[in-house]
């Protein structure tokens, strides 16, 4: 028996692109979306797909609100959760200062657990329905995400940590055994019921080369598993990277050379990257995470959206917290705007979705499941409420356009805009204040 929603629909089928092409959204003012076993049946104007129901259909209206597709978090970090906002240092010296002392907590099960379930709480509550995170080098990390995930039939890809070089010692583990632990994840996660694994070198500055190669060859051995790493994110990161790896002729030859650039392989930032390095991330089907409140934040640099979209590479948004400084794509949508504009590049509103859902969905090679309203797709939705804050519903109410309320919510916006969070056609309850 169908369940149908109906408000305002507004779904990306391609990439908008920089002038906005209409044909790559739809909208239905007043819309239906029609869900059957958790998948998508159809979306279309309620007053025709109305007609053709039975009488009994079970229908929830959201009057004034906007239904979008569940976002998709292409990069972050639980385990930085509770170090989130810290202040005052550039990557690598944050990593020292703030991260490496965060993820050494994790030595506790019970910690990462309790961590594992806020986090999915967290990202429900912002109406993120997908996301490719990182754990600690803990196996133990993935295994609580994971968890946490499940028990609400999320979609999530995660991995442990490899990191064997340039880093504390609590954190480190070597070559064979990170393999060993990795593909142990692989076997008891990867593909059961929405979950998948990510093989997850932290970076090659803290990898030895022999980890970076058995990374590589458990890669080849498993094709459908992910790889999740960081990229060309920060200036001195990349002048060690140089100095480390003297025979390669760029940061991503590192990774290429390894056999770690690849189809489902996706790369944090990306930012400090030339023509070359582009054309052969998107020969090899390498994709890109578009951070922006973490670039912002750690000083890092602006991503070059327009030169990525051109080589054809497959970009999403991803937050990067604790390094990003909001689990919402509303908000991180609003800071990739202005850093488009900071280069005199345009970011229109229907980009910024398709950022956030099926430029997302395609980045993580899951556009054939999720990312926009088609038949048969996995029914993760949104919906979005102009009234969450006195100021939203203010403007929105002034808004003569979709693309006007929406860019609204987009500048303004936050979890208090998300009326409703629907995994596979079944609304969460999330705790967003600490009275709910
Ligand atoms: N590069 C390597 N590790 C990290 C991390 O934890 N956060 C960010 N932003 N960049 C990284
Ligand atoms: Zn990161």
């Amino acid at each position: 028996m169908p369940e149908a929603f109906r408000s305002s629909i507004l779904h990306c089928l391609s990439d908008p692109g920089e002038a906005a092409s209409s044909s790559a959204v739809e909208y239905f003012e007043d819309g239906l979306l029609l869900v059957e076993d958790g998948d998508v049946v159809e979306a279309g104007p309620a007053d025709v797909l109305l007609s053709k129901l039975p009488e009994d259909t079970r229908v929830t209206d959201y009057p004034g609100g906007l239904i979008v597709p569940g976002f998709v978090d292409c990069h972050v970090h639980f385990p930085q959760l509770d170090i989130i906002a810290s202040y005052g240092e550039q990557l690598l010296d944050w990593l020292n200062r703030y991260a490496y002392p965060a993820e050494a907590r994790f030595a506790d099960p019970d910690y990462a657990r309790e961590v594992a379930d806020v986090f999915v709480e967290q990202m429900l509550a912002n109406g993120t329905t997908t996301a490719l995170v990182f754990g600690t080098v803990h196996p133990h990390s993935a295994d609580a995400i994971f968890e946490a995930a499940a028990a609400r039939n999320m979609r999530l890809i995660a991995g442990k940590v490899l990191m064997d070089c340039n880093c504390p010692a609590e954190l480190r583990d070597e070559a064979a055994g990170g393999m060993t632990a990795s593909r142990a994840l692989i076997e008891k996660w990867h593909g059961k019921g929405r979950l998948g694994y990510a093989i997850t070198p932290r970076f090659a500055l803290t990898s030895t080369p022999g980890q970076l190669q058995a990374a590589g060859q458990l890669a080849a051995e498993y094709p459908d598993v992910w790889v999740h790493t960081h990229l060309a994110e920060n200036r001195n990161e990349v002048d060690e990277i140089a100095r480390l790896f003297p025979e390669r002729a760029s940061y991503l030859d590192v990774y290429d050379h390894f056999g770690l650039l690849r189809e489902r392989a996706v790369f944090a930032h990306c930012l400090h990257m030339n023509d070359s390095d582009r054309a052969s991330m998107a020969a090899k089907g390498g994709a890109a995470a578009f951070c922006p409140t973490s670039n912002l934040f750690l000083g890092s640099g602006l991503f070059d959206l327009p030169a990525m979209r051109a080589a054809k590479i497959r970009c999403g948004l991803g937050t990067d917290v604790g390094g990003g400084t909001s689990l919402s794509l509303l908000r991180t949508a609003s800071e990739a705007y202005k850093v488009l504009h900071l280069q005199e590049h345009a970011l229109p509103v229907s980009r910024a979705l398709y950022l956030a859902t099926l430029g997302a969905a395609e980045a993580l090679y899951l556009d054939d499941c999720i990312g926009n309203f088609l038949p048969g797709k996995e029914a993760d939705f949104v919906v979005l409420d102009p009234t969450g804050s006195s100021l939203t519903a203010r403007r929105v109410a002034a808004a003569d356009t979709v693309d006007e309320k929406l860019f609204a919510l987009i500048m303004l916006g936050d979890d208090r805009n998300i009326a409703a969070t629907y995994v596979r056609g079944r609304r969460q309850s999330v705790a967003t204040s600490p009275d709910a």
